[in-house]
C-alpha cells in the first residue's frame, strides 16, 4: 500500500494540529497509510512583511489572498508529491458527497488541499487545481474546516485505516448513500428504555433481518 501524502496550505497550520494528531487520523498516520502535512502560506509571502493578500482589482470590500504565494505554496507541494490531486476549498465549488470521497480514497494519489480565504483568493489560482469543492451551502470564514471535512471522509475510506469491527463494516451503500442503522451496547435496559429483545438472542439470522428493516439514509 502507498503512502499517501495529504498536504494542506493554510495560513492557520495550528487548527490541523489536533485534528490529525487524534483518534483514527492519528491512526492512519501511525500505520503508515497517510502522512499529513501543513504548508503555511505565510512563508511564501511577500515581502519583509510576508503579505499574502491585497485589494481586489476594480474595488469591493476585503482583502483577496495573491497569486505568487498560493502558486509557490503549490509548487511546492508538487515537488514533495508529483502526482497529487490539488483540491480547493470554496463555497462556490463542487458540493462535496461521499461519492466523491469514495472517488478520492481509491485513487492512489495524494492530495493538496488549499485553505480558501474568507475574503476570497485571486482566480487564476484555479489555473492550478482540479477540484473545487464546497463541503455545503453555507458560507464559513476560511477553507480550514473544509480542508478537515475533506482529508477525514477520505482517509477513513482507505484501505486498513479502519481496522477490526469498525462502521466501515456496519455501513452499506447505495446509490452514494451511506445506510445506517441503529445500534445499542450495554446495559440491555437503561432508565426503563429497553434494547429491542431481537438484539439479544444472537440469532443472527434475526439480527440482520431487523437491521435490514430499520436502516435509515443517513446522507
Ligand atoms: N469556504 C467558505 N465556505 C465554504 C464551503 N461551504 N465549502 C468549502 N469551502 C468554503
Amino acid at each position: 500500500m502507498k503512502l499517501r501524502q495529504i498536504q494542506i496550505i493554510t495560513l492557520f497550520p495550528e487548527m490541523f494540529t489536533e485534528v490529525f494528531g487524534v483518534s483514527m487520523m492519528w491512526k492512519a498516520q501511525d500505520r503508515g497509510l497517510v502522512k499529513f502535512s501543513t504548508i503555511d502560506l505565510r512563508e511564501f509571502g511577500l515581502g519583509p512583511r510576508r503579505q499574502v493578500d491585497d485589494t481586489p482589482y476594480g474595488g469591493g470590500d476585503g482583502m483577496l489572498l495573491k497569486p505568487e504565494p498560493l502558486f509557490a505554496a503549490v509548487e511546492f507541494a508538487k515537488k514533495n508529491d508529483p502526482e497529487a490531486l490539488v483540491v480547493l476549498t470554496t463555497a462556490r465549488g463542487q458540493r462535496w458527497v461521499q461519492a466523491k470521497a469514495q472517488q478520492f480514497a481509491n485513487q492512489e494519489r495524494g492530495l493538496v488541499i488549499i485553505c480558501g480565504h474568507y475574503e476570497g483568493y485571486d482566480e487564476r489560482i484555479t489555473t492550478l487545481v482540479d477540484e473545487q469543492v464546497s463541503i455545503g451551502d453555507y458560507v464559513l470564514t476560511g477553507g480550514e474546516i473544509p480542508a478537515m471535512v475533506i482529508a477525514d471522509s477520505v482517509v477513513r475510506l482507505i484501505p486498513g485505516v479502519l481496522g477490526g469491527e469498525t462502521s466501515a463494516e456496519i455501513e452499506s451503500f447505495s446509490d452514494g448513500q451511506t445506510l445506517e442503522f441503529p445500534q445499542y451496547t450495554r446495559p440491555a435496559e437503561f432508565r426503563g428504555l429497553k434494547v429491542p429483545e431481537v438484539l439479544l438472542n444472537g440469532h443472527h439470522a434475526q439480527i440482520d433481518e431487523w437491521r435490514k428493516n430499520h436502516q435509515q439514509k443517513s446522507l
